[in-house]
């Protein structure tokens, strides 16, 4: 959350070194986590449809910016993205267990009668 009474508080004297920036990523990604997780909570708690989506929209474009985060942290640190990839895997590994397909496989044959996702799942 800001701290508006301190302007100061986030600047730093120096230049960082890599791992300090790797550092101020993920606490970078935390804010954008915790934007998205308020903006979420606002357009719930609204009826106000003009405010939903607006807000709505700026939450998706925090979305964008975790992405964005996410991408360059693997560029900084290579090591990072193998644990990434390798949770990744894990969880392409159970669903494949559970023989569900992940729900980008059939964006293009999404009528497909014998895929099963997360969200048909949850139809049933
Ligand atoms: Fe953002």
């Amino acid at each position: 959350m800001p701290s508006f009474p301190n302007p100061f508080q986030g600047n730093i004297p120096r230049t960082m070194t890599k791992e300090e920036l790797v550092q101020a990523i993920r606490l970078d990604i935390a804010g954008e986590l915790e934007a998205i997780y308020l903006y979420d909570a606002h357009v719930h708690a609204t009826t106000d449809e003009i405010a939903k989506k607006v807000i709505a929209d700026i939450r998706d474009e925090e979305k964008a910016h975790v992405g964005e985060l996410m991408a360059l942290l693997r560029i900084l640190d290579p090591k990072e993205a193998e644990f990434f990839a390798e949770g990744e895997s894990e969880v392409k590994e159970m669903l494949e267990d559970l023989g569900i397909v992940e729900p980008k496989d059939i964006s293009s044959d999404p009528v497909s009668p014998s895929t099963l996702t997360v969200g048909s799942l949850l139809n049933q």
